[in-house]
């Protein structure tokens, strides 16, 4: 039987992919971490190993299985999540759809806090964490030809998208209103903008493996161009 390389848009085409939270311990028994259920990273990861790319997925702790021919990656905080993003490169592509935690425990807690009877709560002194989707847009060797950053706001959705662009150094932000009211945190449909330097472009209510899949139609047509 003749074996086949892989067949699609993506043929040739490696793709790296954050998705989920990061969990910041801060003792052995506890953790902050962001909200997020990493449906739509997952969905993004499925749908470019169907078009064809290889797909690395570097994912937070989240429910979900592993998306088919997927090497998934699995970590609990930004920096491990940077680590192996590092270590996945070069891509071609990479898309940072993760809610990584911005700060961590500024020193580690190698017991767990207990309550000192007093009644006063502990103060947690907090340490930023790296930007992976930053490090990448100013990565001066390894910069992915396609760098896709999200960015989840609750206000001024579109400002902030395309500040995001620019200090990160990104080609594009899919950008989308987590506010309360529209109710889309953790379900499975989401309303995005597609900011990049030409402008913005306003997507329909979509499911989120339709969001995913329009996404990596976007991304084989981009590299397409540019390879002409
Ligand atoms: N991101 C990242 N590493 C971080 C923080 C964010 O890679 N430490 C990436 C996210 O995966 C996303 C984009 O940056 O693709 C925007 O994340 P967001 O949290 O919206 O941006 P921040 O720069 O952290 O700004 P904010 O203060 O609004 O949280
Ligand atoms: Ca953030």
């Amino acid at each position: 039987r003749k074996v086949k390389g892989p067949v699609g848009p993506l043929a040739g085409r490696k793709v790296l992919i954050t998705a989920g939270p990061t969990h910041e311990p801060i003792d052995p028994v506890r953790y902050i971490a962001n909200r997020s259920s990493g449906k739509q990273g997952y969905a993004i990861a499925a749908a470019a190993a169907a078009a064809g790319a290889e797909v690395t997925l570097v994912s937070g702790p989240v429910s979900l299985a592993d998306p088919d021919g997927v090497t998934v990656v699995r970590v609990e905080s930004a920096r491990e999540m940077l680590t192996a993003v590092e270590a996945a490169l070069p891509a071609d592509v990479a898309i940072m759809a993760a809610a990584v935690a911005d700060w961590r425990m500024a020193e580690d807690a190698a017991q767990k806090i207990k309550k000192d009877g007093s009644g006063k709560p502990p103060t947690l002194q907090f340490a930023e964490n790296p930007d992976i989707l930053a490090t990448l847009g100013h990565h001066a060797a390894l910069r992915p030809r396609l760098l896709v950053g999200f960015a989840a706001e609750t206000q001024n959705v579109l400002d902030n998208a395309a500040s995001k662009l620019t200090r990160k150094n990104a080609d594009w932000i899919v950008a989308n209103d987590v506010s309360p009211a529209t109710g889309i945190m953790g379900g499975d449909r989401n309303t995005v903008h597609l900011v990049s330097r030409d402008g913005v472009e306003d997507w329909p209510d979509l499911a989120k493996g339709e969001v995913a899949t329009r996404l990596v139609e976007r991304i084989a047509f981009a590299l397409g161009a540019r390879d002409a």
